[in-house]
């Protein structure tokens, strides 16, 4: 048996890299998901790999503010459930500082990566936090309910955000990306405060240099950067970072790994 067959999942940019690879390891574990990205055709390659009704598509925009409510209601009325597991993913690089980044990419990262990602976790949280009764205001119902979470061992309610290591470090080099990263480090450890009374988990995972989509569509010159991750390889792999998230949702419902910080050995900074 799968460890997280009772579990919905929600993963946005599936498509790809780290959210492709977390898909299959859920999917693995018995999760029921929906996945989400702007390319609907790879993302039904990947959910045809599992049986009927296992990985569900909701292609679209995750900078668009009512892909959430959508993705949410969408996996409600596909399992029946709430999702318990919500996985805010879906971002994009930019090459360059703010000296001499592509201006004309300046609102399409921050759309995506800062409000498409505070959406999901506001969304997810007002939710989730319903699942249980209030701790202010029914405190001993609370109690009761928690207690046979822990007791039975879930289910338990995780949102998982994909920060950086240049959300902690400043990369003069990258410094509008590292900038919306600093925005949605401190996004998920503020919200991982607010709901740590309701039981629910906000996990913040910070890659170092992991090789995906993401070096290409950042815009990156290929040539420049594959040299400088010569001098620190191997760098990190999407299945690497995918692990890791996946360690830290298979924890009893009252351990909370809250911060991951994942680097490839080699790389120095940032
Ligand atoms: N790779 C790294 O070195 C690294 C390091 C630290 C943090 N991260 C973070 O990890 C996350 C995943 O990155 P990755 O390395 O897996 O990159 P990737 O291989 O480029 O994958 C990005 C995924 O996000 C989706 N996406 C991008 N913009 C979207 C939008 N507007 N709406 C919906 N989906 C969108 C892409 O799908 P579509 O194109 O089909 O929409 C794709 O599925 C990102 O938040 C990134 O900032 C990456």
């Amino acid at each position: 048996m799968g460890l997280l067959e009772h579990r919905v999942a929600i993963v946005t940019g599936a498509s790809a890299g780290i959210g492709e690879a977390l898909t299959h390891d859920l999917a693995k574990q018995g999760a029921r998901l929906v996945i989400n990205a702007r390319r609907e055709s790879k993302l039904q390659d990947i959910a045809s790999a599992y049986p009927e009704g296992q990985v569900s598509v909701l292609a679209g925009d995750a900078g668009d503010p009512d892909l959430s409510v959508r993705l949410l209601d969408h996996a409600l009325a596909t399992f029946g459930q709430e999702a318990d597991l919500v996985v805010v993913n879906a971002g994009r690089g930019l090459r360059g500082s703010v000296t001499d980044s592509n201006t004309e990419e300046w609102e399409e990262v921050v759309r995506t990566n800062i409000l498409g990602a505070s959406h999901l976790m506001r969304e997810t949280a007002n939710r989730m936090a319903k699942q249980l009764p209030d701790p202010a205001s029914e405190p001993d119902a609370f109690a009761a309910q928690w207690k046979k979470i822990v007791e039975t061992g879930g289910p338990s309610r995780d949102i998982v955000v994909l920060g950086s290591t240049v959300g902690r470090h400043i990369s003069p080099f990258s410094s509008m990306y590292g900038s919306t990263k600093f925005a949605v480090n401190s996004l998920a450890e503020a919200l991982r405060r607010q709901m740590a009374k309701h039981g629910v988990r906000v996990t913040l995972i910070e890659p170092g240099i992991v090789r995906t989509e993401f070096q290409e569509s950042a815009g990156y010159e290929m040539e420049g950067f594959g040299a400088f991750m010569d001098t620190i390889s191997p760098v990190l792999t999407a299945e690497d970072i995918s692990r890791s998230i996946m360690f830290a949702v298979t924890q009893p419902p009252a351990v909370h790994v809250n911060d991951v910080m994942i680097r490839p050995t080699r790389q120095e900074y940032p």
